[in-house]
């Protein structure tokens, strides 16, 4: 892609979002039933999508003295919220609404008022492994011979509910449980190789990986809420480029490291030095639960710890950050439910070295900070498959603990970084000038 805004007019043809958009989630616990019902609730005036740059944010157009700053959601042509229907599956039966009930997340007042279209959505039944996700079973889970016909019962179930609600297109984004960790094998490496393990079911193809095939065989983009390895490997992004499907992930930036990547970004921009910094978390939702398990919490906190080593760069600045103790810790505590605690102890240090310390103590609300996050994503993945944008996208790392990159490019994750590249690729999908924030034309 070339970043000269010219070339736009003749490259990047955005097709019209007419018609329904389907969402299709993996998972439809706390996260996805928050975004369903926070979505039915801002159709019905019932609430505002605050946190949603889709739908509150606008971006600047030319200069800072021409005043022209529209909405994002007026500048590019985005699905509006009344064009999405929503769809999914689970491991258990429960249907949307007494899903959202059971996450306590929404308040039993506004989800009576939600009561009909949340009943509607019934989960399909899920493909599911336990060696994955070790904490949790349920009854809705398919069954079949192969990882191969599993995955052919999924492409099934994207074709159905297609034709079920009228959508003409969809987007999948996986809110499912945090699995195991794992690292790529053979048969990861290409799409070959990754069909030929679905056909003899090899045992390190995880759920998420088969949902993210069927996904993109379908011709449907795909976004990973999760830190799961999902499309992290070769087979997914030889498969993306080679359909035209935009992919993106992982991990939703939404309490601690969202902070962190607000915080650290200014520290090192100053010159600060760290010494330390200790993160912990008690919360009490099913998340929590499952990241018990010691393989799904060594997943989370590799997207976690990664964070800081980027930002930081120890091997530019080793005066100032080579030797930094970076902890995480997640501690399940069912009296919190969603409503998350994390703290965060920051030992800095300063000129001549002198030390000084930071203390961030963010009671937050898990879903509630997610919601938004997944619906700018499913909806600015839709946008980039019908601007013709295949393969990672990068621009939306903003949304990202653990960005996807270009093999061998260390990710991005300074929030404001990712903001301005987020900002930049829609004003160079609509043949703007970027921002380049130079501004030497002001004094001039
Ligand atoms: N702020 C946040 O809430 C946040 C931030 C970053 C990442 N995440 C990730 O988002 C995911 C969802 O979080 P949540 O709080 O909604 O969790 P949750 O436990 O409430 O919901 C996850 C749902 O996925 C289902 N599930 C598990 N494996 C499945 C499979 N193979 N197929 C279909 N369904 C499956 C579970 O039954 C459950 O209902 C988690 O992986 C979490 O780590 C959440």
């Amino acid at each position: 892609m070339s970043a000269n805004p010219s070339d736009h007019k003749e490259n990047v043809k955005i097709a019209p979002a007419d018609g329904k958009l389907g969402i299709l989630i993996p998972g439809l616990g706390a996260v996805a039933t928050t975004t369903i019902a926070g979505v039915e609730a801002v159709r019905r005036g019932l609430g505002k999508p605050i946190g949603s740059l889709t739908q509150l944010a606008t971006i600047r157009l030319g200069k800072r003295t021409d005043n022209n700053t529209p909405y994002i959601r007026d500048f590019v042509p985005l699905a509006k919220l009344d064009q999405l229907v929503f769809g999914g599956w689970d491991i258990f039966n429960d249907n949307c609404y007494e899903a959202a009930k059971n996450a306590n997340v929404l308040e039993a007042p506004l989800l009576e008022k939600l009561r009909e279209p949340l009943e509607a959505i019934k989960p399909m039944s899920a493909v599911f492994d336990q060696e994955y996700v070790k904490r949790i079973t349920g009854p809705n889970v398919k069954k079949s011979k192969d990882k191969w016909e599993l995955v052919q019962a999924l492409i099934d179930d994207i074709k159905t509910f297609k034709e079920k609600s009228g959508a003409t297109r969809a987007t999948m984004i996986w809110c499912g449980s945090t699995e195991t960790f794992k690292k790529p094998t053979a048969v990861h490496q290409t799409v070959a190789s990754f069909e030929a393990g679905l056909k003899s079911s090899d045992s390190e193809i995880a759920p998420s990986q088969m949902y993210a095939y069927a996904a993109l065989v379908s011709g449907v983009p795909f976004a990973n809420g999760a830190p799961n390895l999902t499309t992290d490997i070769p087979a997914m992004l030889e498969l993306s480029r080679e359909r035209n499907i935009p992919i993106c992930g992982k991990d939703f930036k939404t309490g601690q490291t969202f902070m962190k990547t607000v915080l650290a970004p200014g520290f090192k921009a100053r010159m600060l030095g760290m010494s330390g910094w200790f993160s912990t978390n008690i919360l009490g939702n099913r998340d929590g639960e499952v990241l018990e398990d010691p393989g799904s919490f060594k997943t989370k906190e590799e997207t976690k710890l990664s964070v800081l080593d980027e930002i930081l760069q120890p091997g530019l600045y080793p005066d100032l950050y080579k030797d930094l103790y970076h902890a995480v810790r997640i501690n399940y505590y069912p009296p919190r439910g969603d409503s998350k605690e994390g703290w965060d102890n920051i030992d800095i240090f300063g000129w001549l070295g002198y030390p000084m310390q930071i203390k961030v103590d963010f009671l937050c609300r898990d879903s509630i900070l997610a919601a938004p996050l997944v619906l700018d994503l499913v909806l600015f993945l839709d946008l980039a498959q019908r601007a013709g944008m295949r393969g990672i996208q990068e621009w939306l790392s903003f949304y990202f603990k653990g960005p996807m990159t270009a093999p061998g490019l260390y990710p991005e994750h300074d929030l404001f970084i990712q903001l301005m590249k987020l900002k930049n690729t829609l004003r160079w999908m609509q043949g703007e000038d970027l921002i380049t924030h130079l501004g030497r034309d002001y004094y001039d």
